[in-house]
């Protein structure tokens, strides 16, 4: 087993390399300093995989980092290796899961179809369907990154979680689990691409120090609402913590609002504080 990290995934396919207690592929990704003036991707790599199981390991954001996962696969299985497994910590295009409108593509599978191509299999986690992967041209798994969460925020001294709206409540239901500590959940209603609205409830969080999870934090538009909810009903302290980490548009300014906020490494980002290595490396380990 060798483990090959895209340029967005390096640490992440260390820690998976680390975890399997394999070498970590050593790949170039520039061909000239400064890479190619037109933004093109450029990857080469630089130890021999004839005959190898690979893991490729490349998150799916931004979008160029999509060319540079097919030209790695690509490189990889041209290069002799025996079996391929595409680690996408974060899958981008999730949310175009069906067409919704003719003339759409049913951008989520478009990915698939093209890992298909190279790869013998997937390996994801918090996809937003988890469901549309059996209709993926290629073996398809979701793994859950949930227990890295949980296991950090046992350390965080939170007194309890909230999951900002129905579809959070099974990630804040898993990792209060792990955490130790009980959660409860808002109902969100979203206006547009940047405005949510909270239903009111009332949360028993006087006084108490609460983390909000969620799978991802985009706009931080989310988060902004239910912290906002947690500070009026008087909670103590507010941190958000999630998987994929966007962070985009005025996610900056929404995240003003937490004290402290929490990301994995299937994005990188200022706010990478976990890794999901064990995660994946235990997923790779099952696959036989
Ligand atoms: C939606 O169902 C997701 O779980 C997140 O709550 C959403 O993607 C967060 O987006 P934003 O940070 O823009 O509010």
């Amino acid at each position: 087993m060798k483990v090959v990290g895209g340029s967005a995934s390096v640490p992440l396919a260390r820690g998976i390399a680390n975890e399997l207690k394999t070498a970590s592929v050593d790949v170039a990704f520039e061909k000239h300093p400064g890479g190619f003036p037109d933004g093109e991707r450029y990857v080469r790599l630089r130890d021999s995989l004839a005959g190898e199981h690979v893991a490729l390991v490349q998150t799916t954001h931004p979008d160029s980092m999509i060319i540079e996962l097919l030209l790695l696969a690509d490189a990889i299985h041209d290069a002799g290796a025996r079996r391929l497994t595409a680690v996408v910590p974060y899958f981008g295009y999730g949310r175009q899961d069906k067409r919704f409108l003719d003339g759409e593509p049913v951008s989520a599978k478009t990915i698939a179809k093209h890992l298909a191509v190279n790869c013998d299999e997937l390996l994801t986690m918090a996809i937003h369907n988890p469901g549309m992967l059996k209709t993926f041209p290629l073996p398809a798994r979701d793994v859950s990154g949930m227990p890295a969460i949980g296991r950090y925020l046992k350390t965080a001294k939170v007194d309890m979680l909230l999951a900002p709206d129905g579809n959070a409540i099974r990630f804040a239901k898993e990792a209060s689990a792990i955490a130790g500590v009980p959660f409860d959940s808002l109902e969100k209603k979203r206006i547009d691409s940047y405005t949510v609205k909270i239903t009111p409830k009332a949360l028993a969080v006087r006084g108490k120090s609460v983390a909000i999870v969620d799978d991802v934090i985009s706009t931080g538009g989310t988060i902004a609402m239910a912290a906002k909810e947690l500070r009026a009903q008087g909670a103590r302290r507010v941190i958000a913590a999630c998987l994929h980490g966007l962070f985009v548009g005025p996610a900056e300014a929404n995240l003003k609002a937490c004290d402290d906020v929490i990301a994995t490494d299937t994005i990188l980002s200022r706010y990478t504080k976990v890794s999901v290595a064990p995660e994946f490396a235990a997923a790779i380990r099952a696959l036989g």
